[in-house]
């Protein structure tokens, strides 16, 4: 049998010194193959707003659209643990309408969900959640939800202040009871550092080495997403080009009439065709 990755797989694999592994997934098919691949967290990250769904921002996404991902995603995992992302303003308008909203992501399928910020609002949150027999992965550093209030996509945590400060709210969301924390866009010795000073996890998204996972958008990992790339996103392959290929192909096959062909056709049985070739003959001879 499978053993499911849970909260304790992941803290032992950070207390044995050891790595593990976080990609995106927003369909049934791709979140199956990276299981298969032996990934530890698929997130069903609200990225998907800009990369799948072709928003602007992830503030564009809500809940509805969120829980559509997280069924087909579910569906396709069996070891990994599945984490979804609570899209923007659906855990921060009250704690009651938080706590819905987070209970039916776990309806629908996953593991554990992902909360942005430190505020005593947000801690409070958490530990709800925590105690209700939910687990809650943090999200520092560069927090895409707040980026109207950050100013743009700027690098945190780059100088010694501000490293003690994204600690300290580290530290907060650890005794709120999170399982592990992003660390977004962090100079890699402030993340190191960080790190370093907490029991939990931390999940590198653009926060070098040190940490003990590394998260990535799988549509920049797969070269399928082309709009930009982050400095931090590694390129595996080039799904751009080879959709853009089977899409040419595709297209000159069928203009050409090369598909389908003979084998790619249903038939109808002899006496069936037999039946259907008399009825044309008396039809033309009428
Ligand atoms: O939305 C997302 O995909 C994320 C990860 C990149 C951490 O938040």
């Amino acid at each position: 049998m499978i053993k499911k990755v849970s909260v304790n797989t992941i803290q032992k694999i950070k207390d044995n010194g050891e790595k593990f592994s976080v990609l995106t997934a927003y369909d049934y098919s791709t979140a199956k193959y990276f299981d298969e691949a032996g990934i530890d967290i698929i997130l069903i990250g609200d990225s998907l707003a800009m990369v799948a769904l072709g928003y602007d921002t992830t503030h564009q996404i809500g809940v509805e659209e969120m829980s559509i991902f997280t069924k087909a995603v579910a569906r396709g995992v069996n070891r990994a643990m599945v984490v979804t992302d609570m899209p923007f303003m659906s855990y921060n308008i009250d704690v009651e309408s938080a706590l819905t909203n987070v209970c039916n992501m776990v309806k629908f399928g996953a593991n554990a969900v992902k909360i942005e910020g430190c505020s005593d609002y947000i801690l409070n949150v958490i530990r709800r959640c925590v105690e209700s027999g939910v687990p809650v992965m943090g999200h520092l550093g560069f927090t895409p939800q707040f980026l109207n209030t950050i100013g743009g996509y700027n690098i945190q945590g780059k100088s010694y202040d501000a490293t003690l400060s994204i600690l300290d709210q580290a530290r907060k969301l650890e005794d709120a009871g999170v399982f592990s924390i992003v660390l977004e866009m962090v100079p890699e010795e402030s993340a190191q550092y960080i790190s370093e000073n907490l029991r939990v996890p931390t999940i590198s998204c653009g926060a070098g080495r040190y940490c003990a996972g590394q998260v990535m958008v799988s549509d920049d990992m797969l070269g399928k997403f082309s709009d930009f790339k982050p400095k931090f996103a590694r390129k595996y392959g080039d799904m751009k080009s080879l959709i853009l290929d089977c899409a040419r192909k595709y297209d000159y096959d069928v203009k050409h009439g090369n598909y389908p062909s003979a084998e790619e056709v249903f038939n109808l049985s002899e006496d069936e065709l037999k039946q259907l070739n008399l009825h044309r003959v008396v039809k033309n001879s009428l």
